[in-house]
């Protein structure tokens, strides 16, 4: 990676990875993957669909959709996961595992978010399954969040990380996993202090904003998203661990389409879309923070280490050029809001045209 000075002008880094990412399905793929690829060489594509991708062959068939919708002249590979449910078969991680494309197994706690009512009730009913990820060697991803209405959303995470994650580790002590878009101090400590085998993603928005942002001048449906924005300590949190060059901590977007309408609602649906512009966005952020130098660790390399593949050998240039987010994108299902809508960004993506 070069960095030229305190203040470049340009940034040239391995091509990134999103290790998390929501490209929905029909109609708005090609809006939502034309986002993704054009900055990211791979994506792991969650699988919470309308029926959920539970299955390898329904996965295979989702990754054909994705790859229809890739634009010319784009490489991008998606990785794709299954979503966990108590009757998932310990041969299905079997079939995921021999397919070469299946990368994880999303464990959503049943009703803890978008699409999450086919989740699991009890982990302790999928043990065999569990067992049989340790035995491949399929990562579990979590989305790490109690789903008990007496705790107070903003608790979830780390109550999660005492009552679940720590039992699930302890019961199967070969199992990886990624903690998915953390977003309190208690899980990077978690983390930081886990074995190897235990890792998180940390989204852009998650870095930028405090759960003030929710509430600027009246209510901000845009910026609500699951696990919730929290106190500023806990955006510094991230931060230090983003930009620490620890490789336990890498990129994950979590960009999440929903349309304006359904945000904009008695009852919003949770996710921020930031696929439009996330590599420049984590540019920010890691400037702000003094530590360009280790964007590319974050971003780049970090992610591949972990899922076991192998980095990226294309590179991406950003400059600094400043430009205007749309206050509005049209997709081919409907009008949404991206993150920064109508506001200013500092950092350009330079075509992979004038990069290659
Ligand atoms: O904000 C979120 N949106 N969090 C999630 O966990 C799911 C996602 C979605 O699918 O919209
Ligand atoms: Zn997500």
């Amino acid at each position: 990676m070069s960095v030229e000075n305190n203040a470049p002008e340009r940034l040239t880094l391995r091509k990134p990875d999103d290790w998390h990412v929501h490209l929905r399905d029909s109609s708005i793929l090609p809006f939502t993957v034309g986002h993704t690829a054009r900055q990211f060489g791979r994506a792991i594509v969650m699988p919470n669909l309308k029926p959920p991708v539970t299955t390898t062959a329904q996965a295979l068939e989702y990754r054909d959709r994705i790859l229809r919708a890739v634009p010319q002249g784009h490489h991008f590979d998606p990785l794709m996961t299954l979503y966990l449910t108590e009757r998932t078969p310990p041969s299905e991680i079997e079939r995921a595992k021999s397919s070469g494309k299946v990368h994880g197994v999303k464990w959503y706690p049943a009703g803890a978010t978008t699409n999450a009512e086919h989740g699991v009730q009890d982990i302790r009913r999928c043990d065999r399954t569990i067992e049989a990820m340790e035995a491949n060697d399929i990562p579990l991803l979590i989305h790490g969040e109690v789903t008990d209405p007496t705790v107070d959303v903003f608790d979830r995470e780390h109550v999660f990380i005492e009552q679940e994650l720590s039992p699930l580790l302890k019961r199967h002590p070969r199992l990886r996993v990624v903690l998915e878009h953390i977003s309190t101090r208690q899980a990077v400590e978690f983390v930081t202090q886990a074995p190897a085998r235990v890792a998180a993603t940390i989204t852009a928005h998650h870095l930028l904003l405090n759960r003030n942002a929710l509430f600027t001048g009246g209510l901000r449906p845009h910026h609500y998203c699951l696990p919730v924005l929290k106190r500023e300590e806990h955006r510094r949190a991230l931060v230090a661990a983003a930009t620490s060059g620890n490789p336990k901590f890498f990129l994950g977007t979590d960009s999440a389409p929903h349309l304006r309408r359904d945000k904009e609602s008695a009852c919003g649906c949770a996710g921020i879309y930031s696929a439009h512009a996330a590599i420049e966005l984590y540019a920010e952020v890691f400037e702000a923070a003094g530590a360009l130098d280790r964007l590319e660790g974050f971003a780049s390399s970090y992610g591949a280490d972990f899922y076991q593949l192998p980095r990226s050998s294309e590179l991406l240039t950003l400059e600094r050029r400043s430009w205007t987010v749309p206050s509005l994108l049209e997709t081919q299902q409907g009008a949404l809001l991206p993150l920064r809508a109508g506001e200013p960004m500092p950092w350009s993506l330079v075509t992979a045209d004038t990069t290659a």
